[in-house]
């Protein structure tokens, strides 16, 4: 029997916030920060508890997660028809209007469903049928903004059906109009700030730089962090917005008290700073951040790594970067001198800083010539990543010259 869902303001409901591979631990802080309760890592996100409030925090605030799911119910489904029926027999008149419309996302297959397109297809079926018969019109299908997105995962012969509150990714911020070479998505450059403990070194007025800033992804992120802006303020789509359950009246109130605290945040900015030798990168990460309503906070320079200095008088703090990878052969040859050029920056730049970089290959990692204290390995799309975490300390320097390791 499928679960019953109901959403008083008070009720106790059970959500999943999912995440990157290696990104887990870092919602699953984000989510108890936010007041969550029973939060648990899972694979590939975490399980809270909480009224709908929590959930629609979750969704406003969180930074490093990329949906918040609504489970509905779980049933065995070993075939095309019981997936049918265990989705037919949800009240779903209770969440979608006739009138309305709906898309489903479909993932997981068992020997039986082999085919996600198929399964998704099935479920509409379900929820079609079901309010066809209840009210002689049924809801029609919108991949884009649909009133209720309901994902279904099938696990060898077990469905879980949810809503999708976030109705799209969360890494679409909003601010994003200029892409750049091989942007970070929003949620990971959040979620590596976070690992790094960006929070917590700002709250102290420490300073941020990203020297290979590109579209400023990095940098953006910081600043909306320090500046405690909501990363979800500026998203006009959720995937609650048709809802017949949403709460308008308690979504208003924590838009209203997000915006007062992005308001009293501005004034406690600290130095934020992005360079790049590509202007273009420089120019788009200017719009990204004037987009984003942090661009009086941030200062950009278009600037070769070779050129780049810190401004004198600078309070340390946090660098973290995301250099060219290289996915080719012969990536030592063409990227090991730009790495180790980063190295002797980090020494020469960011005595008594934290930081961060980001390397898809070790190796690479090596020629910065300075000891990693921490290392996190985690997906950047289908790319194997590392963070590797330094204090900028000589204890921790592997090298002293410019000259790169061979
Ligand atoms: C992988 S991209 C960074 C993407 C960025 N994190 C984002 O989200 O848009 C690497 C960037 O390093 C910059 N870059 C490469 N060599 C550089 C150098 N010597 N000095 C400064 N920037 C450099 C490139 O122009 C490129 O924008």
């Amino acid at each position: 029997m499928p679960a019953p869902h109901r959403t008083q303001r008070t009720d106790k409901l059970q959500f999943f916030a999912t995440a990157a591979q290696g990104l887990e631990p870092v919602v699953a802080e984000e989510l108890r920060g936010l007041g969550a309760q029973q939060v648990k890592e899972a694979r590939g996100g975490a399980t809270f508890e909480g009224a709908l409030a929590v959930a629609y925090q979750a969704c406003l605030w969180l930074r490093a997660a990329n949906r918040v799911l609504y489970p509905l119910t779980r049933f065995k489904c070993s075939d095309a028809q019981s997936l049918y029926a265990g989705v037919q027999r949800m009240p779903w008149e209770n969440d979608l209007s006739p009138d309305g419309t709906l898309a489903v996302d479909f993932t997981g297959s068992n020997a039986a469903i082999t085919n996600t397109q198929y399964g998704a297809q099935r479920v509409k079926d379900a929820v079609v049928d079901r309010l066809r018969e209840k009210f002689g019109r049924r809801p029609s299908v919108e991949r884009q903004h649909p009133d209720l997105r309901i994902h279904c995962h099938l696990h060898r012969d077990i469905a879980s059906v949810s809503l999708d509150l976030s109705g799209d990714s969360l890494h679409l911020r909003g601010y994003r109009r200029a892409g750049g070479t091989a942007p970070l998505k929003e949620t990971l450059a959040a979620g590596l700030l976070l690992k790094c403990g960006w929070q917590k070194i700002a709250a102290a007025g420490g300073s941020f730089a990203d020297p290979m800033c590109g579209s400023g992804t990095l940098v953006i992120e910081a600043a909306l962090m320090a500046g405690d802006a909501a990363p979800g303020l500026l998203r006009e789509y959720w995937g609650f917005n048709g809802w017949l359950k949403h709460d308008r009246r308690l979504w208003e109130k924590l838009i209203t008290e997000a915006r007062r605290r992005q308001a009293a945040g501005r004034g406690r900015m600290p130095v934020i700073l992005g360079y790049d030798r590509d202007a273009r990168s420089i120019l788009g990460a200017q719009e990204n951040a004037r987009a984003a309503g942090v661009a009086h906070g941030l200062r950009f320079e278009h600037r070769d790594l070779t050129h780049a200095r810190l401004p004198a008088g600078l309070q340390p703090g946090l660098m973290v970067t995301n250099p060219p990878y290289g996915e080719r052969m012969g990536v030592m040859e063409e990227l090991g001198p730009l790495y180790a050029l980063l190295g002797d920056w980090l020494r020469q730049q960011c005595a008594g800083w934290q930081a961060g970089v980001i390397v898809a290959d070790a190796a690479l990692g090596k020629q910065l010539g300075i000891r990693a204290r921490k290392m996190n390995a985690f997906h950047n799309g289908p790319l194997e990543c590392r963070l590797l975490q330094f204090d900028i300390k000589p204890e921790w320097f592997m090298r002293s010259s410019a000259a790169a390791e061979t």
